[in-house]
């Protein structure tokens, strides 16, 4: 194996930019030609390669987004599109490309390794969503953003004795909206894996104001339904005033956090040393300490567990 390739495929998410550096810096202490494919998949079919070298990757670990900007690539689903690729590959000579994304990025790599090219997935998105890896690259930004907005949006709730409906990213799943509720003491936390009603909900802000609280907060996952919903739920229920913030993309931008870097770092060196032991068709996760691989087929197609424990200390905490 000579020439490596990286590319990044999905939602951008903090930390991306340390995993790229993190490649191409042990890929050329390996001795290795690495290129950086630009656009995702989209970029691959379009012929969007470029080599890297070290001084392409300075001054980067401390950004958010990527470098490599990225795509959502509908042609690479086509027959069409994915030959396209492949023969691009083979036009530049890469031999494994090592693919910086969500689980949805990691169905190509493991395309691309039925064909023969060796691949290796990093996984990196803000949901948190991807089996096999305790914390994706970008989830540790993302939920300190989420907790800064929602300790100033607590100022204006408790100012003017308001309940606020918070909507946080997550398309499937609630990890955003379980973790950041949990730190930032949001009185309840709506998210697709556990179904409470609104009533159940209602019931708590009213105990709550009745008890002397003067403002209520209730994060709502994007994937758990409608925060409108909610709103008016809980504001015809209680005869309280309600207020709606969707955060949005500010989730998904900004400098990476410390965890997020050293995640980034290490699992880019530990793709370039998964492919110089032979391996490919592997995605790098993380348990506890340790870095661990799955082969990509084992990641997909699974349901996501919520930690059930962390769902509850949210819930017993927000009395
Ligand atoms: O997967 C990351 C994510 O931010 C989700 O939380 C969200 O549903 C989706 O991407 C939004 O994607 P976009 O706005 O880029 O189409």
């Amino acid at each position: 194996m000579k020439k490596i390739a990286v590319l990044t495929s999905g939602g951008d998410a903090p930390g991306m930019n340390a995993a790229i550096r993190a490649v191409t810096r042990k890929s050329i202490y390996e001795h290795l030609d690495v290129y950086g494919i630009y656009r995702g998949y989209q970029g691959l079919i379009e012929g969007d390669v470029k080599p890297l070298q070290l001084g392409d990757v300075g001054g980067i670990i401390h950004r958010g987004g990527t470098m490599l900007y990225t795509a959502r690539s509908k042609e690479f689903m086509t027959e069409e599109g994915f030959q396209e690729a492949l023969e691009q590959l083979s036009f530049f000579g890469i031999d494994a490309v090592i693919v910086i994304g969500g689980d949805g990025s990691f169905k190509g790599a493991h395309a691309l390794h039925q064909q023969g090219i060796k691949t290796i997935g990093i996984p990196a998105t803000i949901d948190n969503d991807v089996l096999g890896t305790q914390f994706t690259i970008g989830f540790d930004t993302s939920i300190n953003t989420v907790i800064e907005a929602i300790d100033k949006i607590r100022d204006t709730a408790t100012s003017h004795e308001r309940t606020y409906i918070i909507e946080v990213m997550g398309r499937g799943n609630g990890d955003i909206a379980l973790w950041s509720g949990l730190a930032a003491g949001a009185e309840s936390i709506v998210i697709p894996e556990v179904t409470e009603s609104l009533e159940t909900i209602a019931r708590r802000v009213v105990r709550g104001y009745e008890r002397g609280k003067r403002h209520s907060i209730i994060i709502v996952a994007e994937g758990a339904g409608n925060s409108k919903e909610v709103a008016d739920y809980i504001e015809k229920a209680t005869g309280l005033e309600t207020r709606i913030s969707v955060l949005g993309h500010i989730q998904r931008g900004g400098s990476p956090t410390a965890f997020d870097r050293v995640l980034a770092s290490r699992m880019g060196v530990e793709a370039v040393e998964m492919l110089l032991q032979g391996k490919s068709g592997f995605m790098i996760g993380i348990q506890g300490p340790q870095l661990v691989h799955h082969p990509f087929k084992h990641i997909w197609n699974k349901k996501y567990d919520v930690l059930e424990q962390t769902y509850q200390a949210a819930k017993q905490l927000s009395i």
